[in-house]
């Protein structure tokens, strides 16, 4: 797995999807983007709590003219980043059987990467590693990772690894507001 980011020189974004301090997944991106970075790798990390964004407004901006998003927010930069880079770490714990809202605003807005023709504005190669982790068994929630594995091929990415980490849940030892 660790293969994947250990190309020479490439480009990383790292989207960290939990809000929590001391997060687990957080912590296993870092360990890939850490590994990768020692290859030369340069990485770009967002915490998506941390920002100021809003939800996709449906407004198909990105489906009249050349550029992504329209929306001025926080993330149209990390939009356009992603856009040139070569790996896109996502992670992000479950939240009631999916992923926390904050995570699902970011997808919405990579609609954007799709044209008007639902042809993809990205470019070859890309790939993406997918950090789940939940406090129930490995046999719940597969289909969220399977689920977003989808999506973002459908938006076009090549690439999807998933990572889970299952049985985290004790919120007093694992980190705090
Ligand atoms: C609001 C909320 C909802 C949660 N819902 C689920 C859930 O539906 N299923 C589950 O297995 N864990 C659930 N959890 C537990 C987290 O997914 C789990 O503790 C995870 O390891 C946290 O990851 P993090 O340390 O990266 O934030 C929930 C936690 C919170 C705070």
């Amino acid at each position: 797995m660790l293969r994947i980011l250990e190309e020479e020189k490439m480009k990383i974004t790292n989207i960290i999807g939990s809000p929590r301090k001391n997060s687990k997944s957080c912590e296993i991106a870092a360990a890939f983007c850490n590994t990768a970075e020692k290859n030369g790798a340069v990485i770009n990390s967002y915490k998506l709590n941390e920002m100021n964004f809003s939800g996709c407004q449906g407004c198909y901006g990105c489906k009249r003219d050349k550029n992504y998003c329209v929306i001025k927010d926080d993330l149209q930069e990390v939009i356009e980043k992603i856009s040139e880079t070569d790996a896109l770490v996502i992670s992000t714990p479950i939240y009631i059987w999916d992923v926390p809202g904050q995570v699902k605003c970011f997808i919405d807005r990579l609609y954007s990467f799709k044209d008007s023709d639902w042809k993809t504005k990205l470019s070859d190669g890309k790939k993406v590693i997918f950090v789940q982790t939940q406090g129930r068994e490995e046999g719940m929630f597969k289909n969220v990772s399977e689920k977003y594995e989808q999506i973002m091929k459908t938006l076009g990415f090549s690439e999807v690894h998933i990572i889970r980490a299952c049985n985290f849940v004790n919120p007093n030892k694992e980190g705090s507001i």
